[in-house]
């Protein structure tokens, strides 16, 4: 939910911002621009589109200097346009400022700026920062206080870059509910909104708080904490991922080579640190209210895990939208609470906030993430990374794949602390769980082909059915927001048991419905739930097991899958939906790394 960017060092600024704005598209994309200093004045370029869009227009390597901020956004105040782009100026055109966030005082404070003369063009909330800082430079005031005194005005979530024309030798960052890392290199420093757009350049990382800013100059930085403008020491942490792993190397899109990785990515799963297992698995043994919280695709992991939990350690946990869950479950809140939230970028606002709000009644709050140093790892109690690598592609598939072998784990150790499995029932499962990165390499292999044969005939339909029972529902729920969010069809995905309780009524003959059969006690049922659909002249797409012949004889298309576990089913069956998901946007024609008003992270709430 956009992206920003500074370099400050001896090269020149904007290549480098150029190529870090680029790892930062996925958090918006529907204007960028630069800017940088060079002999006492302020260059900018700016303009609506696609980062390399704009670079074919005006050369966003062009610019002067050796200090520079960048942005790439994704609107949220003021519609995508030229004007409305990032950075913004203040009336002297000397103070550039890149914003991630909202202002929630930002009405207020244009008034006052428009009462004092100051002339804001755009209608975004993030020009008035580079008033407020002309303004307090007007009265006197340093450019480092002039920023601070900026900053400590604004509500609302921000990670905030500014530079100024008078002081060339630093940029100034700030950050409140809103990722910000400084790249701490040898003779340069990088800001940025997400560590893996400056690995190239270091794999040091310091992670700002919420509530703190930064002076970062050449050869150092200086942690600042807002409220008391007191300094804070803060040594780097070594980020472990390479820089080819946010490379799209030899395929087309980042979401194809995400697709693919999953093997691997299952497998570093496998060797997650077990005393972090433990430790989770200890505290959610002690909550008597389990809440397992997302959004989106990790909403869908959190479904599936709820599944598992039940059928593994016998223990019940609700599975949340966490936009949901403050006005659902926030007046039963206690200390006897645990929830447990999932979130690739462990950014997320909505799971944030919900778990901002459980923290302050005393909620043990534990987290699963992607994301080392996130915002998730600062406010759990203790937290599990699973190291899936980077994720650029807007469509999460390699991190919903492997959430849900943490869950797995998570709740087959819940298991044995409760007691609940015999020996032989353990062992079982940990064959499964270790068998799961080849099965994985199996789908991926077989079903691209499948999938892409599929997606040619049904791409002119006007909407999709998914349809489940048990945790196929979790997997409904993640084919249908895959589908729906790259290609763009409105689907419907139900549980399978509920479809004839209304939604049936929409099929008419040739209503493309896709069914997930894996072999588990519910086939039978499915099997007549096929049937229903068939005898209203439904066109059935099966993702079955493969020796399933009876499901092969009903379908029109039948997309066969290895034996498994239905237990972890979701993890091999969501493949080939991403795969559909993948070829329906490119025989669209769609970028399915960039769906169209999406962002990888989402900032707002
Ligand atoms: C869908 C997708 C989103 C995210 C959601 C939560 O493919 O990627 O639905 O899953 O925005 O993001 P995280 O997991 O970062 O909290």
């Amino acid at each position: 939910m956009c992206g920003i960017v500074g370099y400050i060092g001896p090269e020149d600024a904007a290549p480098i911002l150029h190529k870090a704005l680029l790892r930062l598209e996925y958090r918006g994309y529907d204007s960028a621009g630069v800017a940088t200093l060079s002999n006492g004045r302020l260059y900018v370029k700016k303009d609506q589109g696609k980062i390399e869009e704009i670079h074919k227009r005006l050369n966003l390597d062009d610019l002067p200097g050796n200090v520079g901020i960048g942005h790439t956004r994704w609107a949220t105040h003021g519609a995508p346009s030229k004007i409305n782009a990032h950075p913004h100026t203040d009336c002297t055109e000397t103070i550039a400022v890149v914003h991630n966030g909202v202002i929630e005082n930002f009405i207020e404070l244009r008034r006052e700026l428009l009462d004092l003369d100051h002339s804001l063009i755009s209608k975004t909330d993030t020009e008035i920062i580079a008033h407020l800082v002309e303004e307090s430079i007007k009265r006197g005031a340093e450019p480092e206080t002039a920023f601070l005194d900026a900053i400590s005005r604004l509500r609302g979530s921000y990670a905030v870059a500014m530079i100024i024309a008078s002081n060339p030798d630093a940029i100034y960052v700030a950050r409140n509910e809103a990722p910000l890392a400084i790249g701490v290199g040898e003779g340069f420093n990088l800001v940025s909104s997400d560590a893996n757009a400056f690995l190239e350049y270091t794999q040091k990382a310091v992670f700002l708080h919420n509530g703190e800013a930064a002076i970062i100059r050449r050869d150092g930085y200086r942690i600042i904490k807002l409220g008391t403008r007191s300094e804070v020491s803060r040594s780097p942490t070594l980020i472990p991922w390479a820089v080819s792993m946010s490379r799209k190397g030899e395929y087309e899109h980042y979401m194809l080579k995400e697709i693919y990785e999953q093997p691997n990515a299952l497998r570093n799963v496998l060797h997650l640190q077990q005393i972090y297992v433990d430790l989770l698995a200890e505290l959610i043994d002690r909550g008597r209210d389990i809440f397992l919280l997302g959004a989106g695709t990790s909403y869908n992991a959190c479904m599936a895990g709820s599944y598992i939990f039940s059928k593994i350690a016998r223990t019940s946990t609700y599975p949340v939208i966490a936009s949901e869950f403050i006005d659902n479950y926030g007046s039963s809140i206690s200390a006897d609470t645990v929830i447990l939230a999932v979130s690739q970028s462990g950014e997320t606002a909505d799971v944030l906030n919900a778990l901002e709000y459980a923290r302050l009644r005393a909620a043990t709050i534990l987290g699963i993430t992607n994301t080392v140093g996130s915002t998730l790892t600062r406010i759990s109690r203790a937290y599990i990374v699973q190291n899936s690598g980077p994720e650029i592609g807007v469509a999460a598939t390699k991190t919903f794949t492997s959430q849900v072998l943490v869950l797995a784990q998570l709740a087959l150790r819940l298991a044995r602390l409760k007691g609940k499995l015999a020996q032989y029932e353990m062992d079982e499962l940990y064959e499964t769980l270790h068998s799961i990165p080849s099965i994985a390499e199996k789908v991926v292999n077989s079903t691209d082909g499948k999938m892409r044969e599929i997606a040619e005939n049904l791409m002119n339909s006007s909407s999709f059915f998914f349809l489940g029972r048990g945790i196929s529902y979790s997997t409904a729920l993640e084919a249908r927001l895959k589908v729906m969010e790259l290609s763009y069809i409105p689907s419907i995905a139900y549980p399978a048991g509920e479809s004839k309780h209304g939604p049936i009524s929409v099929i008419e003959k040739s209503y493309p419905v896709f069914f997930i059969v894996p072999r588990d006690e519910s086939r039978k049922q499915n099997i007549g739930n096929i049937m229903e659909m068939k005898a209203r002249g439904a066109r059935i797409i099966s993702v079955a097991s493969e020796d399933d012949d009876e499901v092969r004889e009903l379908s029109d298309y039948f997309v066969g899958m290895p034996d498994i576990n239905p237990l972890l089913s979701p993890i091999i069956y969501a493949i080939p939906f991403q795969f559909l998901a993948y070829h329906l946007a490119v025989l669209k024609g769609y970028d399915p790394d960039k769906p169209r008003n999406l962002a990888k992270s989402v900032t707002v709430l």
